[in-house]
């Protein structure tokens, strides 16, 4: 067993054991590789430095009571990132090497799963990056299908308790007909400086409004944003988000609850009325939002620094769910061991 304390992990990177390795070449991909090595070696003309042809994804292992070691639907995962790959013009990736490689991080680097009831998960980052050399904008003709694994924390420091955010109004981080719904490194630069902003200015993470009309609630940093009031969960509805797994889980989750779910336009003259609001993802599962800020307007959502009602039941019956305490009666976890 390593020397870790699971419980007091962030959301940051540990060195494991072993990571796995795919290649793409001559229009095929090939045999899933093992690799002991953190570093790759890479072409000076790869398209993927130059030209950001990178796709990623990030799905969570969990230890249940019992022992075993549950993905929470990965299947989802491996559809968005082809749908990814498509968006780049790179290659789909088939859904067994995707599973098997996410199998094999897991059964290679085992003592790395953190135990039941710490808070703490395994976190796969699977990625596709054109290793192939063009020096004209083009999709290279080589490919890297890598996947590792990390254990980690809650993403914020917060854990479930609320969060204060910002809304940024001077600067975009996907366009309505651009990239917004691929999972591509792109994005992630562009909300570099606003995240660094929002940061700087005391608050957990940056809200994004549509980059068109900026009338509407896009996404809220590297998570989905839903607002729940008269028994009602809200979603945005947008063409620049990413389609968080996580937030379509809570949409399921709610149903079974008895709300009404509403995934549409988001004003932002509607935020005073959420009684309760969050930001859901893998990273993030849901994290609670305590305030939101805009400009010299502030809409408070938590007064004793704790998450809502509504918020605490999806909670509940999605880490239940993920770690197996609640029946899995919607068939999205599989057991790896
Ligand atoms: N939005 C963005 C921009 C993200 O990076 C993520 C993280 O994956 C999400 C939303 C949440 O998606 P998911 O629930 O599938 O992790
Ligand atoms: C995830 O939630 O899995 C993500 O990919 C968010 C990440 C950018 C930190």
């Amino acid at each position: 067993m390593k020397n870790i304390v699971w419980e007091n992990l962030s959301f940051g990177y540990t060195k494991t054991n072993h990571n796995v390795r795919c290649y793409y070449k001559d229009g095929k991909w090939g045999e899933i590789e093992v690799s002991s090595s953190e570093n790759i070696p890479i072409h000076i003309a790869a398209t993927c430095l130059h030209y950001g042809q990178e796709a990623f994804e990030g799905l969570k292992v969990f230890t249940g009571k019992d022992g075993k070691i549950r993905t929470f639907r990965w299947q989802e995962n491996h559809k968005r990132m082809v749908n990814s790959a498509q968006g780049i013009m790179m290659p789909e990736i088939p859904a067994d090497i995707f599973w098997e490689a996410c199998k094999k991080v897991v059964e290679l680097n085992k003592e790395f799963v953190p135990p039941y009831g710490t808070g703490a998960s395994f976190y796969l980052r699977p990625l596709i990056i054109g290793t192939g050399p063009q020096i004209g904008v083009r999709p290279a003709n080589e490919y890297l299908f890598l996947l590792f694994g990390t254990p980690v924390g809650p993403y914020f420091k917060e854990g479930f308790k609320p969060v204060n955010i910002q809304i940024v109004r001077d600067s975009d981080r996907a366009a309505p007909l651009g990239m917004g719904t691929y999972k591509v490194g792109g994005n992630y630069a562009a909300s570099l400086v606003a995240g660094d902003k929002v940061h700087k200015n005391g608050y957990a993470a940056a809200l994004y409004l549509d980059a068109k009309e900026k009338k509407y609630i896009d996404e809220c940093g590297p998570a989905n944003f839903f607002g729940i009031k008269n028994n009602t969960y809200i979603t945005p509805k947008s063409s620049s988000i990413l389609p968080s797994i996580t937030n379509k889980s809570l949409i399921t989750l709610a149903e079974d609850m008895g709300l009404k779910v509403e995934r549409r336009q988001v004003p932002v003259e509607e935020l005073p009325s959420f009684e309760e609001c969050g930001a859901c993802g893998t990273a993030a599962v849901i994290s609670p939002i305590g305030s939101i800020v805009d400009g010299e307007k502030e809409y408070v959502y938590s007064k004793d620094g704790n998450a809502g009602p509504i918020s605490i039941k999806l909670y509940e019956k999605l880490v239940g769910t993920q770690n197996g305490d609640v029946e899995d009666i919607h068939n999205w976890v599989s057991i790896i061991e």
